[in-house]
């Protein structure tokens, strides 16, 4: 979060934005960073700019804001909602706050009310956020899983599904989560998930020694139950993380989380081959084209010739099935000698618009096949067979369905 405010100013009428922002003009705290005309707009203006505030009117047309708050709230949490009304309007004021609005502003009301309100409401949001966080942090008893992400190719698809099965596992099974990027030189997990990172994986690497304080301090939150820790911010900091580093941060991290989901890069560099021995299970990505199907042998062979890790520790993961264009998954495991795990189906459309939005589609498009194939993965990873078939997927509001583009 910034120092200063950002907010964002959703009213249908253009004179009352205009005056809204004179009133901010001059105060020092609060930036306006995006107006909105109507609630579809909101919730655009929000995914793209995840303000720290949004000040919203009751009343706009064609979509109001109470349905622009339900949907906001769900999938934007951290952004705080003050919704403005005029007087006479408490029924849909009782609703708005019900569909996740923080505070609200009675119209007319001076600059200084104004002021205070978005104040007031973000800070005690951020106060509630600071106490998620230390509750989350408490000595529990975490199951503390490591998976690694990992391929024998680049762009295969390991950081989207690093981020929706850590997202998933989170936010659906409601399991704590780290998500770690270890693609040291060109991470890629804060943009997939729509964050700046203030501290990386970089601070810790300055102490000789580090126990969960340190290692909590350089997690961002993303949510209550997903944490990140974020890569390097220039590549050149790369080489400043080594594999006893590593190790010691693994460590400390399965006592912080249930599970702790590690996104790598294409090598079996250092700071990747002590993530690799400390890791539970290791989910190798491949797509059904020949030359991944080389490299994905050779990862085999090496992991358990070379390595010694035992044949359950890897499993094998297809990415992009296709069965029409690409090689067979039923060859694929004959000429691999290892069963698929999960098959996470092409859908180019989600998976560009989750990594342009920053939502991962697992939350936005829960029951799209893309994120069955997720859900498919996820169910291997926790052995827990139980877990929501696509039927069962529960429906995150009618109206907030409709609104995310192109649900499925
Ligand atoms: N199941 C899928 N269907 C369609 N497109 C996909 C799918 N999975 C990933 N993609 C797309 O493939 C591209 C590469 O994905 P991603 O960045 O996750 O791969 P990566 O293995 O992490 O790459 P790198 O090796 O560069 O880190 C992205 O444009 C992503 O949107
Ligand atoms: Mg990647």
């Amino acid at each position: 979060m910034s120092a200063r405010l950002r907010l964002l100013i959703a009213d249908d009428s253009t004179p009352t934005r205009d005056s809204l922002r004179r009133l901010l003009e001059f105060e020092p705290d609060i930036e306006v960073i995006g107006e909105a005309a109507d609630g579809e707009e909101a919730i655009t203006q929000a995914r793209l700019l995840h303000p720290d505030v949004i000040l919203m009117d009751i009343n706009m047309s064609p979509v109001d804001g109470i349905t622009a708050t339900e949907v906001i709230s769900t999938e934007i949490p951290r952004s705080v909602i003050v919704m403005m009304s005029v007087q006479g309007e408490q029924e849909y004021l009782r609703q708005a706050m019900t569909a996740g609005a923080r505070d609200y502003l009675t119209k007319p009301f001076s600059g200084d009310e104004l002021v205070h309100t978005l104040q007031n409401a973000y800070t005690r949001e951020s106060k509630r956020w600071q106490q998620v966080g230390a509750r989350l942090s408490l000595p529990q008893d975490h199951k503390g899983e490591v998976i690694t992400i990992f391929s024998a190719k680049g762009g295969v698809g390991k950081t989207t599904i690093a981020t929706n099965l850590a997202a998933l596992l989170s936010e659906e099974m409601g399991k704590s989560v780290i998500i770690v990027d270890l693609d040291l030189q060109f991470g890629d997990v804060p943009i997939l998930l729509d964050f700046v990172p203030r501290r990386t994986i970089v601070d810790l690497t300055g102490g000789d020694e580090w126990g969960q304080d340190e290692v909590q301090h350089c997690l961002y939150q993303y949510s209550p139950n997903l944490r990140v820790m974020a890569p390097p911010t220039r590549p050149e900091e790369a080489e400043l993380v080594s594999g006893s580093h590593i190790k010691q941060l693994i460590g400390t991290l399965k006592g912080l989380a249930d599970y702790v989901i590690i996104d790598t890069a294409q090598s079996f560099d250092e700071p990747i081959l002590a993530a690799l021995d400390e890791s539970d299970s290791i989910a190798i990505i491949a797509t059904l084209d020949i030359p991944t199907i080389k490299n994905v042998r050779l990862c085999l062979e090496v992991m358990q010739d070379v390595l010694d890790y035992p044949v359950d520790k890897t499993r094998l993961v297809v990415n992009r099935a296709a069965e029409d264009i690409g090689i067979k998954a039923s060859v694929l495991e004959e000429k691999l000698g290892i069963g698929i795990s999960a098959k996470i189906p092409s859908d180019g459309r989600l998976a560009v618009q989750a990594a342009n939005t920053g939502i991962p589609f697992v939350l936005s498009n829960p029951r799209s096949e893309i994120t069955q194939g997720i859900r498919q993965l996820a169910t291997k990873v926790t052995g827990d067979e139980e877990a929501t078939s696509l039927e069962e997927v529960p429906s995150r509001g009618f109206l907030g369905r409709l609104l995310r583009h192109g649900t499925t």
